[in-house]
């Protein structure tokens, strides 16, 4: 059911030094900064050839970014994401498959302003999973 690697997003304690040291040292392309008051985030994209690295700053008071930062104060990795072609369908499977869908459960738009819904880390390996309709 999933397809590509939309992004893996990795939360950051230094926004600009973060964003310095995937341009610099390993020499990609790096978006400036972009508020996402909607989640709590400032967002850098970092585009490679076969996906998307997004560097996660918190924003605003009460950010879901800020604990996890508080959790893992050198940063790591929040999320990862994966394309599906309907939301719907697939968060109907997720639930049929006993898989624990996060918040109300209802598809909500996400950072690229299409419909997204995040899984339960302890449903997959410990990680965050977002899917995210294409
Ligand atoms: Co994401």
């Amino acid at each position: 059911m999933i397809g590509r690697l939309n992004h893996v997003a990795i939360a950051v304690p230094d926004l600009e030094a973060a964003a310095a040291q995937y341009r610099d040292v390993l020499g990609a392309k790096v978006s400036p900064p972009q508020d996402e008051p909607d989640h709590g985030v400032t967002v850098v994209f970092v585009e490679l050839p076969n996906t998307k690295i997004e560097l996660l700053y918190p924003l605003g008071e009460g950010s879901s970014m800020q604990i996890f930062l508080d959790k893992n104060p050198s940063g790591g990795m929040h999320h990862i994401c994966y394309e599906v072609e309907d939301i719907f369908a697939a968060r109907d499977k997720m639930k049929a498959e006993g898989a624990r869908v996060l918040g109300t459960g209802e598809p909500r738009n996400g950072a690229h302003g299409k419909p997204v819904i995040f899984l339960h880390p302890k449903d997959f390996c410990g990680t965050l999973v977002e899917l995210e309709q294409a």
